[in-house]
């Protein structure tokens, strides 16, 4: 047998009516910038999630940069983070002139370790920036606790996260502000590049649609005035008023901001898979608890099946292996798509060399990338494919029979 890691073909035959469908309204409603869909989803998520705002960008990354930016992250801050999460966690940090802080992560959750936050602020602290990993919930009420006692901004990188959940709350809206990626992976994935911003920040969600958008419009007027920036909108501020066409204050720029949109073709496909989500999620957790009884016996570490106060997506179910390389020799010889997230810690990544970590800096976050394979966990994995991956595994240990 043979057993993919991902797979989107057998989502994409499931749902193939309802995605094309939306796709041609969309092709032929042809505002393909803007369109109607970028609002209903929007509108959409904030109803999910119980979100005053949601922002749609172009990629996750850009939902970290901007909403570190409009969190008041600039040049020379320091931001601290996880060093267990994809690199565009602190990409998005450095991308803006401010320094990642890498702090290490819990060995069980593989969260951000909330006690050892602390003693890594400094007088330039600006923000901590956790990450739900693998769409379990980081630690957030211990984060924003020091958060509120230091004057911190918080966060939350929920980009392996929707759907995920923390005592009650949504992930991703357990922070001043909350990203997601869309990528087409991710638990709720796009045909290409996406991403969301939510906040219940009104000045969270004014700056970041004005970051998106080149500082312009009345988002930029507002963003400006906010920031302490000449705001005046001059002669035009009289002719708002009763123009149908188009919108006068597109072209006045009130600040330097960046191209970063949804696509109305990518919002409507989301819209439609939005709609399946939570039995997506719930398939996800199905697997979960198939590993979580089948391979309880084996010398794997395996991710805690509920996490105090959680209900976690699933993203990834990533596993711990004394002996990875090994055991990731025999998941290949025997056709299993496996991955390693992830095989270097952001404190030891070559781009971020200048910041002069060294190894054992952070242990916790170097043996999870020494150990870590992760298993099929896909919606559309089926029984007998889990099983296979399970008698696999069992057999690499001689526990078969
Ligand atoms: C934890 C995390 N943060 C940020 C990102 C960046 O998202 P994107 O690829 O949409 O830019 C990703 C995913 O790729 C991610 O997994």
């Amino acid at each position: 047998m043979k057993v993919p890691f991902f797979n989107l073909d057998r989502q994409y035959t499931q749902i193939k009516p309802e995605m094309e469908k939306q796709a041609l309204e969309c092709l032929s409603g042809c505002a393909y910038i803007e369109g109607p869909a970028v609002k209903e989803l929007e509108a959409a998520l904030s109803r999910y999630l119980h979100v005053k705002h949601a922002i749609s960008c172009g990629n996750g990354t850009d939902a970290l940069r901007l909403a570190l930016r409009a969190c008041g992250v600039r040049v020379g801050d320091e931001v601290i983070t996880s060093p267990f999460t994809f690199f565009a966690t602190a990409e998005a940090v450095a991308s803006l002139g401010a320094t990642p802080v890498f702090v290490d992560i819990d060995p069980i959750t593989l969260n951000l370790n909330p006690e050892l936050v602390e003693a890594a602020i400094t007088p330039r602290t600006r923000a901590i920036l956790p990450v739900d990993i693998f769409g379990v919930p980081a630690d957030m009420d211990a984060i924003n606790g020091i958060a509120n006692r230091h004057g911190l901004r918080v966060v939350e990188d929920a980009a392996q996260a929707i759907g995920a959940q923390y005592h009650g709350r949504m992930a991703g809206t357990l922070a001043h502000a909350g990203c997601f990626s869309f990528y087409p992976t991710k638990n709720l994935g796009a045909c290409g590049d996406g991403g969301m911003i939510v906040t219940d920040d009104d000045d969270v969600a004014a700056l970041c649609r004005a970051f998106k958008t080149h500082g312009s419009g009345r988002n930029g007027q507002k963003a400006a005035a906010l920031l302490g920036m000449d705001a005046d909108g001059g002669e035009l501020d009289g002719q708002m008023q009763g123009d149908s066409f188009y919108d006068p204050y597109k072209y006045f720029n009130y600040l330097i901001g960046e191209n970063s949109r949804l696509d109305t073709l990518q919002a409507a496909l989301l819209l439609t898979k939005l709609n399946h989500l939570d039995e997506y999620n719930q398939k996800r957790a199905q697997n979960a608890r198939r590993y979580a009884q089948g391979l309880g016996n084996t010398p794997l570490r395996l991710p805690p099946l509920s996490p105090e106060g959680m209900v976690p997506c699933w993203h990834q179910y990533a596993t711990m292996a004394p002996d990875k390389k090994e055991l990731a020799a025999c998941l290949v010889k025997a056709q299993i798509g496996t991955g390693a997230f992830y095989p270097v810690p952001l404190h030891l990544q070559k781009a971020f060399r200048s910041l002069g970590y060294r190894e054992g800096s952070l242990p916790h976050a170097e043996r999870a990338c020494r150990e870590s394979v992760c298993l099929p966990i896909f919606p559309e994995l089926t029984q007998d494919e889990a099983e296979y991956v399970m008698a696999t595994i069992r057999g690499h240990y001689g526990l078969n029979g």
